[in-house]
């Protein structure tokens, strides 16, 4: 079986860096008789949005089967867990803390603790309460409000439970994906909206910061951002000057405002109907300090200048993953160093890396060596990051289970344990076991 490695003198393999596994509450929960709606569910109702026409009702049944899924955490040996609080579970409609959703999580917490992990808590993986949703969601300015509100109570309810907060994961989706482009929900389309999002998703990040601070102030309280560096198809001022307004579209616009209290120079190209409306203090409010900042990577994307649009991306080429991204671990090493060099960034988690590959169950084992060798170059990416000195520190695989894929539903598994749907039976695959000895190798 073939191993994951890393340099003997490398700081990755000190016990003070954390490896964990990552999921999500939407992704893998399913009870959702025990919760309000979320804007998911009502996306998934909607014909064509879902590649199966699935939905996650059901998920991985962790809803029923936490505790065996904590347990193969545990089995994992990794140090730490990356899981969403699901708003619609743990909050009414009237705002009131729902206490039979908040238990459920308290369980959980608890659990990581008795078996000492660290249990890294993300209050908003895209499952906003479809009654928020049907008063405007992410594009009213209420709903920022509403969002700390429940960081509020939420993390009073959890207490010192948890290691580590993040207020957003991944931004960038919710208000491109979600509002601007429509393939996430609430699927709204329309280049007026995605900016408008962004800035409430912001600003709820920023009120929610203030509110973990002051209720946890001992835990790690930051962001989780997604990354997808952007290289310029040729050398070409109009193609290098189309990449650098993607990258500015795509990436800087949400990690800028955090640590420059401003948005890229590209706002004031936007038509004035596309550009978020801002408060006097907005700004000062988002750039809360942070106690670490969270950074997600799979892939890269190359871009070309365009006469109509401000840039137009290229076909990705091979070698890809079953997702149809393209494996480019030297992207993950070279944002590091530029967002490094750009910022004056606090401690850095890598809080979801991983591949979706055309897993086969074969006499009871899935041997994903594509899935290892792609940890194996990207921990290398992280590593040579840090030789570069990047203050990288931890590392969190995406994902402990095969699970919900949003638009993709059930067709693309990224876990690095199996999953089988009718059965519900989890399965370690070779890239588990890999990670696995890595882990308890240092
Ligand atoms: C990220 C999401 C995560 C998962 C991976 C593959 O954008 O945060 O939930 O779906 O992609």
């Amino acid at each position: 079986m073939s191993k994951l490695s890393l340099p003997h003198n490398s700081s990755m393999l000190k016990k003070d860096f954390l490896y964990g596994v990552a999921t999500a509450s939407f992704q893998i929960e399913g009870g959702i008789d025990h919760r309000i709606p979320c804007i998911w569910d009502t996306f998934c109702n909607t014909p064509e949005k879902i590649a199966d026409g699935s939905n996650g009702a059901t998920a991985c049944d962790h809803f029923h089967k936490w505790q065996e899924d904590i347990d193969l955490i545990e089995e994992l040996g990794v140090d730490a867990y990356r899981l969403s609080i699901s708003w619609p579970r743990v909050m009414h409609k009237n705002g009131e803390l729902n206490p039979e959703g908040v238990q459920f999580y308290l369980n959980i917490l608890e659990r990581l603790k008795s078996k000492n992990i660290k249990a890294f808590v993300t209050l908003y993986h895209w499952d906003l309460p479809q009654y928020l949703e049907d008063n405007g969601g992410w594009l009213n300015r209420e709903t920022s409000y509403c969002f700390a509100e429940y960081a509020d109570k939420i993390s009073q309810a959890f207490g010192d439970l948890v290691h580590s907060y993040a207020t957003l994961n991944e931004p960038f989706c919710s208000a491109y994906l979600g509002y601007e482009v429509g393939v996430h929900a609430p699927g709204i389309v329309g280049k007026e909206f995605g900016r408008k999002a962004a800035h409430h998703l912001l600003l709820g990040h920023g009120l929610a910061m203030q509110a973990l601070q002051k209720n946890s102030p001992n835990s790690l309280n930051g962001i989780v951002l997604n990354f997808t560096p952007c290289y310029s198809n040729s050398d070409s001022e109009a193609d290098l000057q189309a990449t650098k307004f993607a990258d500015d579209y795509i990436n800087q616009w949400y990690i800028k405002p955090l640590f420059n209290r401003q948005y890229p120079e590209i706002i004031n190209q936007l038509p004035e109907n596309c550009r978020p409306e801002i408060h006097d203090g907005d700004m000062d409010i988002i750039a809360q300090p942070l106690d670490y900042l969270g950074i997600n990577f799979y892939t890269r994307l190359s871009y070309q200048a365009d006469e109509k649009e401000h840039f137009v991306e290229m076909p990705v080429p091979e070698p890809r993953t079953d997702i149809g991204w393209e494996i480019y671990p030297q992207a993950l090493t070279d944002i590091l160093i530029s967002l490094n060099d750009t910022y004056s960034l606090p401690p850095i988690y890598i809080t979801e890396n991983g591949a979706a590959m055309a897993d086969q169950m074969i006499d009871g084992t899935v041997n994903d060596q594509d899935r290892i060798d792609y940890y194996q170059s990207h921990l290398n990416a992280v590593n040579t990051a840090i030789e570069q000195g990047v203050n990288v520190k931890g590392y969190f695989a995406w994902s402990l289970m095969d699970n919900f894929e949003w638009a993709e539903g059930y067709l693309k598994r990224f876990g690095i344990v199996h999953v089988d749907y009718q059965t519900q039976k989890r399965t370690i695959k070779a890239s588990g076991l890999a990670y696995k000895n890595f882990i308890s190798s240092r």
